[in-house]
């Protein structure tokens, strides 16, 4: 007789976007997220009105750190405006660089905003359906334009690692995301961004 081992799917809950059989979550809270948005009154004002609010929160499947092996994972980026700026996530750079990345969108409106690490901005607009790559040696994060969650699936080399202060060590990315004036999104130049060497 052939013996086989049959293992259970992970699952994302349609309604609430968790997953089920993850190995672990984080949630970021309000008050954690200091430093990453330029209106640091509209900040203070947000932080000050609920700090343990959950701003963002991450689901993974991680069954390995080894190398050739995969993370999968959901994140769902909760809307919002922090004065004129979009929520977004903190963003790192993998610290291993050559590492890239998928973010398939399943739920919301949202971006992903990529850089190198000389400055130059890549921005891939997603919506339910559309799949974003992170090309090796790219900084990116989550940017939420819309006014629902924003949902995706992503997956990354088990092995990669994340660098998050290599966007605080220039004063954050070199373009925030804020709202236009017609309603959608445009990206403006950050003044204080320190190009890094
Ligand atoms: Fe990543």
């Amino acid at each position: 007789m052939q013996e086989f081992t049959v293992k259970p799917a992970g699952t994302i809950d349609p309604e609430t976007y968790e997953l089920t059989g993850r190995t672990g979550r984080y949630t970021k809270s309000v008050s954690e997220l200091g430093g990453v948005y330029r209106d640091e009154q509209a900040y203070a004002a947000w932080r000050d009105a609920d700090p343990q609010a959950e701003a963002y929160r991450v689901d993974e499947f991680r069954p390995s750190g080894d190398e050739g092996d995969l993370i999968y994972g959901l994140s769902v980026l909760h809307p919002g405006r922090i004065g004129r700026e979009f929520p977004v996530t903190r963003g790192h750079l993998h610290a291993k660089s050559d590492r890239a990345e998928t973010y398939h969108c399943l739920a919301g409106h949202g971006l992903m905003l990529m850089e190198t690490v000389e400055g130059d901005t890549v921005v891939v607009e997603l919506r339910p359906g559309q799949v974003a790559h992170v090309p090796p040696h790219h900084i990116h994060r989550s940017v939420n334009v819309g006014d629902t969650d924003f949902v995706t699936l992503f997956t990354y080399p088990a092995d990669s690692g994340q660098d998050y202060d290599i966007i605080s060590r220039a004063q954050g990315m070199h373009h925030v995301v804020v709202a236009a004036a017609d309603g959608g999104w445009s990206l403006e130049e950050n003044p204080d961004y320190v190009v890094r060497h």
